[in-house]
């Protein structure tokens, strides 16, 4: 295990990931949809919200231990679903399984994952999530819920905000592909990130392992961008929810709500979870920051008297920023970035180091704001005039 004790903050991470990663993959991990204001103001947003210190409280026995779908979690917060992630570093997906599962938080793997479901089922004990875009190829698609059933997931994530892709400059001036072309620009690029190149050597997992050889008639699909146009299915609507909760028969949770509306037809569903999220700024540019639009969220989710629960991702980049969304009312929290930053620099032990740093930072945090249990943490720990009014005074 790699002594990571200088690593003391995920832009740590961010910059050695910069350095060590192939600039395609690199800038598709980090960039956000057209103008990426959006994906800019997940986390300037985040800053504007102050928290409320208090002194002289009893400090001592502090947990951040808490429940997310009636398990057990470590802290409050899951590795969210990514694609390509086995191009950050070298069958990438298994080596976050791992450090979650060592950790004690759950990890999600994304339909367009590098290491199959069964890869990551082999080499994990934990039971994980899966995330599902939902094809036009039906039977591509039940095959893919059956799989993952037979890998004992122990929950379905239905990505509600990727019907159409947000358009993402980098990806399309790069080439973005899995595996890289071998045009003399990426040449010359692999040439300066050898560890990549040896890692990559040593795995055979190069390309979209949950649908290479499982879907019909695809031939190429290493560029996302055709694949999507192509396979994802611009009809997908609320009716199909309920079609695709029966498919599963587990757990359910839908991600991409943004509105009070679309939140309350989540609770509707059936749904044990929701996600509000803005896909990390990768979707809709020009939409609100996702704290932004927690609170009336909750709001309108908690007059329904559903118990639905309600977590949200996009931005987070340390703990505070955990200890705020729970603060607004979410009780969960998913990260993408930072767990990313985290593999691309240093594989497992980087998203180790990543939750790590995010406990710590959260822990302390909350200390700081005088609890000691996650659980009590409420909008009590949150400067009144910094957390209501995101939505009107986002810029
Ligand atoms: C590189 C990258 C790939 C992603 N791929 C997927 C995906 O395949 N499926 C999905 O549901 N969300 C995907 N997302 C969105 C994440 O699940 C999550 O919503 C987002 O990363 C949260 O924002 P953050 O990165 O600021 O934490 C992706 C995000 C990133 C950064």
């Amino acid at each position: 295990m790699k002594d990571l004790k200088k690593i003391t903050e995920i832009e740590d991470l961010r910059r050695v990931a910069e350095r060590k990663v192939p600039r395609m993959f690199y800038d598709y991990v980090d960039s956000g949809s057209w103008t990426e204001t959006t994906y800019r103001n997940n986390e300037t947003d985040f800053d504007r919200i102050k928290l409320r210190q208090r002194v002289l409280v009893n400090m001592e026995g502090r947990s951040l231990t808490t429940d997310m779908l009636g398990s057990k979690v470590k802290m409050p917060v899951a590795i969210a679903p990514t694609g390509f992630t086995g191009m950050m570093w070298a069958d990438g997906e298994i080596h976050a399984a791992r450090a979650a599962e060592k950790f004690g938080v759950p990890f999600s793997l994304s339909t367009m994952s590098i290491c199959s479901i069964e890869d990551v089922a082999e080499n994990t004990s934990a039971p994980f999530w899966f995330q599902l875009y939902v094809m036009r190829d039906q039977e591509f698609m039940a095959n893919l819920i059956r799989r993952a059933k037979a890998a004992n997931c122990s929950a379905l994530i239905l990505t509600a905000d990727l019907q159409v892709l947000g358009q993402r400059h980098k990806d399309i001036k790069n080439g973005l592909s899995a595996p890289p072309k071998p045009t003399l620009g990426n040449i010359l690029n692999l040439m300066t990130k050898p560890q990549w190149c040896m890692n990559m050597l040593g795995t055979k997992r190069h390309s979209f392992g949950n649908i290479v050889g499982h879907a019909k008639n695809v031939e190429d699909i290493s560029s996302l961008s055709a694949w999507t146009a192509e396979q994802f299915d611009p009809a997908l609507s609320w009716d199909d929810v309920a079609r695709i909760k029966d498919m599963w028969g587990g757990k359910l949770i839908i991600k991409g709500i943004m509105e009070p509306e679309d939140a309350i037809m989540a609770a509707r569903s059936g749904a044990d979870a929701l996600v509000v999220s803005n896909h990390g700024g990768r979707q809709l540019d020009g939409a609100l920051s996702s704290i932004a639009a927690l609170a009336d969220i909750v709001q309108a989710v908690r007059a329904e008297n559903s118990n639905i629960e309600i977590w949200l991702d996009s931005g987070i980049r340390s703990g505070q920023d955990v200890l705020k969304a729970l603060a607004v009312g979410a009780t969960g929290t998913m990260i993408g970035r930072a767990f990313l930053y985290g593999l691309g620099a240093y594989g497992e032990d980087g998203v180790r180091r990543a939750l790590e740093l995010i406990y710590n930072e959260c822990d302390i945090s909350m200390a700081f704001c005088g609890h000691t249990d996650i659980n009590q943490v409420t909008n009590d720990i949150l400067v009144k005039g910094t957390y209501e009014n995101l939505k009107v005074n986002s810029y």
